[in-house]
């Protein structure tokens, strides 16, 4: 349960996982009693929210998304910035108020909030109503923390990384699109980030686990599969048997399966190869989300990013060449410690060389046990916003740009489902990962139609099916 220290997590880096095929010896417990799940962060917490809502299942709950109805609730939490603890714990501020009117309410938090050794210990000193907190390491765990919780607080989570699960059943959001783990953790240690310490050290599926599951996704009917992992293209490093990202992504597309895609990509370990297998594959969609971060080469060196800013341009240009068509969105950090005006001023040039497709945003944020929060900081909040609505501004502006470069030109939509905003319409996107609209006809949703592009915004574009 504590937060290691840097050195402490690189030394268990050399420490090797078990491999562990999973376990469902549990069943029904409960009837008629509902589950309430709220999931923060990430691709992989939405992941994990899918392991737990099975578990959550298979003793008998079902789903609620009114709160007041729930008889357990589970916050899937994250820690990457510092105003998610302010959020969660607001949250479990209504759940207490809830638990007055049902003593019967059970209310658990996991996820990365939990992994924080001072969260923990609020929670253990603070906040007696929370009946389970349960960490990254041992979501499998639940079913029987929730049994056991009748009778006895269970606060579970390790500290060392967990084992690598093989055949975890889920209970998916879709029945369109799928997410597929094909690693766990983090080795990078960039210096302003919580993950490697919330996840653990890097750990690598079977490669023909991973193909496994995305045939059997496949005959179910999925139309498209994303890999995850903190770094894919690190993938198979910690094996240590020449299995690479490569290979992976290869094996993956000879599956079939009609879309690929793959998030994050870390430019350290991008390789040529990996970029030929994506220009080869019709099936491995030309889209790719390459977090930047700052385009100041000082700045990148005190993330611990390990490449600069030409490098990046570089593997840009690369796969630019490569990949006909192919759109390139990213992560970008304004405000982290003493960040000049020029190193500011750097950033701003790269995006206007890039003119990315899209890019998230963040206003640096200090997290306990990182190195980078020791830094002493002399830049005001205020001036770090000045930056962030400069660079949005920016940023917008060329998400727009190349939204316009598709209007009146036909592409192909993966139908999703109803819009929530417009029951009248439907969402999908194309290839390059850009949200679509067009007028509702149920019978298209799951399918890969032809659609022209006649309004094109910056986050959306409205489309006529052809
Ligand atoms: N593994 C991915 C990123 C995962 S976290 C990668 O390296 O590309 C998603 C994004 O959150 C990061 O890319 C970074 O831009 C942002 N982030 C991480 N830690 C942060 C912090 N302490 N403050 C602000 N933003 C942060
Ligand atoms: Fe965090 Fe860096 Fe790992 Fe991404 S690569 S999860 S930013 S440590
Ligand atoms: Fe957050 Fe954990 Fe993901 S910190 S961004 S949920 S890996």
């Amino acid at each position: 349960m504590n937060l290691p220290n840097l050195e402490e997590a690189r030394k268990r880096t050399l420490k090797k996982s078990l491999i562990v095929k999973n376990n469902y010896d549990f069943k029904k417990i409960v009837k008629d009693q509902k589950y309430f799940l709220k999931t923060y962060g990430c691709q992989m917490n939405e992941h994990d929210s899918e392991e737990i809502r099975k578990y959550l299942e298979i003793l008998g709950y079902s789903k609620t998304t009114i709160l007041e109805e729930a008889d357990i609730v589970v916050l899937n939490t994250c820690a990457i910035r510092e105003n998610a603890h302010d959020k969660v714990f607001g949250y479990l501020g209504r759940c207490k108020h809830l638990k007055k009117e049902k003593p019967d309410l059970i209310i658990a938090l996991g996820g990365c909030m939990s992994q924080e050794e001072s969260v923990t210990q609020e929670i253990l000193n603070k906040h007696p109503y929370i009946d389970i907190v349960f960490g990254t390491h041992n979501i499998n765990d639940l079913p029987k923390l929730i049994i056991d919780s009748k009778n006895k607080r269970q606060i579970e989570v390790l500290s060392i990384e967990g084992n690598v699960y093989e055949d975890i059943l889920y209970s998916r959001d879709s029945n369109i699109t799928a997410w597929v783990n094909i690693m766990y953790g983090c080795d990078k240690f960039c210096t302003y980030c919580i993950v490697p310490y919330t996840r653990g050290k890097q750990r690598s599926r079977n490669l023909s686990k991973i193909v496994e599951e995305v045939k059997d996704l496949k005959k179910e009917g999925y139309k498209e599969v994303t890999l995850l992992g903190q770094n894919v293209n690190a993938y198979g490093v910690d094996l240590n048997d020449g299995t690479n990202f490569k290979m992976l992504l290869e094996n993956v597309a000879k599956t079939g399966i009609e879309r690929i895609r793959f998030v994050t990509s870390h430019p350290w370990d991008f390789t040529s190869e990996v970029i030929d297998v994506i220009a080869k594959y019709d099936n491995i969609m030309p889209y790719i989300h390459l977090p930047l971060q700052s385009g100041s080469d000082r700045i990148l060196r005190l993330m611990g990013r390990r490449y600069t800013k030409e490098e990046y341009l570089r593997l840009f240009k690369e796969i630019k060449e490569k990949i006909k068509g192919v759109s390139i969105t990213t992560d970008i950090i304004v405000g982290f410690p003493n960040e000049t005006i020029e190193d500011f001023n750097n950033t701003l040039d790269i995006v206007n060389t890039c003119k990315f497709d899209g890019a998230f945003t963040f206003i640096y944020s200090p997290r306990e046990g990182t190195p980078a929060s020791k830094i002493k900081d002399n830049i005001s909040k205020v001036e770090k916003e000045k930056r962030l609505y400069e660079l949005n501004d920016l940023v917008n502006k060329y998400s727009l740009e190349n939204n316009k470069k598709l209007e009146q030109k036909q592409v192909k939509v993966l139908i999703l489902g109803i819009s929530e905003k417009d029951n009248n319409k439907m969402y999908g996107y194309t290839e390059t990962m850009k949200l679509v609209n067009v007028k509702l006809n149920k019978e298209l949703i799951g399918h890969i139609i032809d659609v022209k592009i006649t309004c094109a915004k910056s986050f959306s574009l409205d489309g006529e099916i052809i």
